[in-house]
């Protein structure tokens, strides 16, 4: 008799027991006022989290809060929340531009730019002034978490929790695993994921994790296709949505991303493995220096009526 058929694992990824190690998280502290940072600090309030929000400038830390409120305000006006959530949420969030602020916090979530030598100082400056029980969390995409752990003195309190993008929409987040982390952080991480209603995946602290490492040769060979002029950008972002099923096509998905974010994860990954798929396609780079970034800067592969 052949052997039945046997799908994929329909358990959910981490399955209880496996990482339960709950740690009393009441204050989040996220740094960093991108994209990712206002996704991370809403996902955290509406999770019932305290969160403080640093940005670097007023405006900065301001737009954090109107990125959320804008964010929310959609959710209300799709019949999702109630105003009455919203302003419960949203009061939840303080920001500030001072970093000693978050010296009250729990956990702290850096999503700050993809640059090694910027996310090295400010661990450093976090650890000198956070308690000493508070984990440190990278929203990295690629960069080793190791590296960011050793410039602290508390290298087993260092992981990487992942969110994706758009954090409020997305049910993923990696929990990145460096060789320093202790289980009891790894736990703490997956349970607080867990807590803002996300779907955790415990991953080792390779460049690209799981997701990128997959997702992103693939948004570059997209774009080597588009150079070769095999098909427009607009048929190859059908082909993709209308023949795998994906919620985007690739160049959709890049400006979402953010092209310079998108050069910097790549550059990281080739760093790493050397695989002539992740050297950064020439177009992309001279994208970024054309200030053609996606979204966030109103024109990429598309172009985006700015709000
Ligand atoms: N904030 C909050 N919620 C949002 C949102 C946002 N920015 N964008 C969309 N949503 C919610 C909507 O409210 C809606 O929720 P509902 O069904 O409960 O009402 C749901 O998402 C679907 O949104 P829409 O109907 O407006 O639009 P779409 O159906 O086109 O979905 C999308 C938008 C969720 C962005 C979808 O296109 C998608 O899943 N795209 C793929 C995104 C992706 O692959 N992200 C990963 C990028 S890689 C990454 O982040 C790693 C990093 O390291 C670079």
């Amino acid at each position: 008799m052949p052997a039945p058929l046997v799908g994929p694992p329909t358990r959910k990824p981490c399955s209880e027991g496996e990482y339960d190690r709950p740690m009393p998280i009441t204050t989040v502290g996220v740094v960093g006022s991108g994209i990712m940072g206002t996704g991370i600090a809403e996902v955290a309030a509406a999770a019932g989290y305290r969160v403080v929000a640093r940005g670097r400038t007023p405006q900065s830390a301001e737009s954090v809060l109107a990125g959320v409120r804008r964010s929310l305000d959609r959710q209300v006006e799709r019949g999702k929340r109630t105003e009455a959530e919203r302003d419960e949420i949203l009061g939840r969030i303080t920001v500030t531009t001072e970093l000693k602020d978050l010296a009250q916090a729990d956990l702290v979530i850096e999503s700050v730019v993809e640059d090694l030598a910027v996310k090295l100082e400010l661990f450093e400056e976090l650890d000198s002034l956070c308690q000493p029980a508070t984990i440190l969390a990278t929203n990295t995409s690629t960069l080793p978490v190791v590296d960011i752990g050793m410039v602290t003195g508390r290298p087993q309190q260092v992981c990487g929790i992942h969110f994706f993008n758009p954090a409020p929409a997305m049910s993923l987040v990696e929990v990145v695993r460096p060789l320093t982390a202790s289980q009891e952080t790894i736990s703490a991480a997956v349970e607080f994921a867990r807590s803002c209603g996300k779907e955790p995946v415990v991953v080792e602290d390779r460049a690209g994790f799981i997701v990128n490492a997959l997702l992103f040769p693939y948004l570059n060979n997209a774009v080597h296709l588009l150079e070769r002029g095999v098909a427009t950008k607009e048929d190859i972002d059908a082909a993709m949505v209308g023949g795998c099923g994906f919620p985007m096509g690739p160049f959709a998905l890049l400006d979402l991303v953010g092209l310079d974010t998108s050069v910097a994860i790549l550059e990281a990954l080739y760093a790493e493995h050397r695989e002539p798929q992740c050297a950064p396609a020439p177009l992309l780079r001279r994208m970024v220096a054309a200030g053609h970034l996606g979204r966030k800067s109103g024109r990429g592969f598309y172009d985006y009526q700015r709000a």
